[in-house]
């Protein structure tokens, strides 16, 4: 895997190689996304190779508008419109019905479709660059930490990837939140920085939340999300400290990924107070605390608010792949 930067010249490559069928990591505002052609269907192929990730798991596609809609998908509802007006270019995805021609491959089978508009600009002059949809699911494999930096996507994954763009750090460092317009009331599929309040209030009723969706499709998935290789326990605040300490004096090795509060110990990692930049550090902390092979990783709760819902929903979803 190459790195290419994000000047014209290294953009214009990148593009060639998409065009081209090759696979090209890229920024997006939320996670670094594994990115193909939408339409060439051996390219579509190469990334689920490429995470192994099982078929009938789909991709979001990204676009450049949310005029490019339309070709994706079919009986799009106001809703669509409205959110796309309000969050996109953003970190959201709309689940609508697709259009006939989409390939299964992208909707795993199903006939919906996942639209995403990406904010981040190395993103978006990509999609520019190569003037193709592209179908980007996160750049990890298949139920690894998703990547907010292009180390981690290097660390992921060999020659399989033909390049990563490098367009520093996520700005938002957790995925998009999912919407599901298909039906006949606004499902929550997946909660994100854009909150289901914030959607809410747009679409003028309260959107219903999918929080056991996965794991009652297929119980195993949820687990196999976001999750370090080291086990992740998730304690509330007040517990924490005591807890910890009768794990180290029984000679547990404990990295505690805490809450901006002053740790003791030097093998604790402080996380910001604020949930957006929480949020950011998110992945990259999970992974610090993974590459010192602790016994096991010891996140602080925080708290049952809005605004950390995807936060919550990331811990958690790491911590139960591991008990
Ligand atoms: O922020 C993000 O959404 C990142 C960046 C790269 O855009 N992408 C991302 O993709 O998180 P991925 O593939 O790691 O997660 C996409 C999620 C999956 O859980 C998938 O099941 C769901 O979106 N999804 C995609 N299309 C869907 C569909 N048609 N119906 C239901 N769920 C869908
Ligand atoms: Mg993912």
């Amino acid at each position: 895997m190459i790195r290419l930067g994000t000047g014209p010249e290294d953009l214009a490559r990148a593009a060639a190689l998409l065009k081209a069928g090759r696979l090209v990591a890229f920024p997006t505002e939320t996670v670094y996304g594994l990115g193909a052609d939408a339409s060439n269907h051996e390219a579509v192929a190469a990334i689920f190779r490429a995470k192994g990730r099982p078929a009938d798991h789909p991709v979001i596609v990204h676009l450049p508008s949310a005029a490019a809609m339309a070709e994706w998908a079919r009986d799009i509802p106001d809703a669509a419109w409205t959110l796309a007006g309000a969050f996109w270019p953003g970190p959201l995805t709309l689940v609508l019905r697709c259009a006939a021609h989409v390939d299964r491959i992208i909707t795993g089978g199903q006939d919906t479709v996942g639209l995403r508009v990406p904010g981040n600009r190395v993103a978006q002059a990509l999609l520019a660059g190569c003037g193709r949809a592209l179908a980007a699911p996160s750049a990890n494999r298949f139920g690894h930490v998703s990547p907010t930096t292009a180390d981690h996507v290097i660390g992921e994954f060999g020659d399989e990837v033909a390049a990563v763009v490098d367009g520093g750090p996520c700005e938002v460092g957790v995925e998009s939140t999912i919407v599901d317009l298909s039906g006949s009331t606004p499902l929550v599929l997946r909660p994100g920085m854009i909150s289901v309040e914030a959607i809410g209030e747009r679409l003028g009723v309260v959107p219903q939340i999918a929080a056991a969706r996965e794991g009652a499709r297929a119980s195993g998935r949820l687990a196999s999300h976001y999750a370090p290789a080291s086990r992740l326990s998730l304690l509330p605040a007040d517990g924490l400290t005591a807890q910890v300490a009768r794990w180290r004096n029984q000679g547990l090795r404990i990295v505690v990924l805490g809450i901006s509060a002053p740790g003791g110990d030097p093998n604790d990692i402080q996380l910001p107070a604020r949930p957006e930049d929480y949020a950011r550090a998110l992945y990259a902390s999970l992974r610090q605390a993974d590459a010192r092979v602790p016994d096991r990783i010891v996140a602080e709760m925080p708290p049952d608010e809005p605004s950390w819902a995807a936060v919550r929903d990331r811990l958690q979803r790491a911590a139960s792949s591991a008990d």
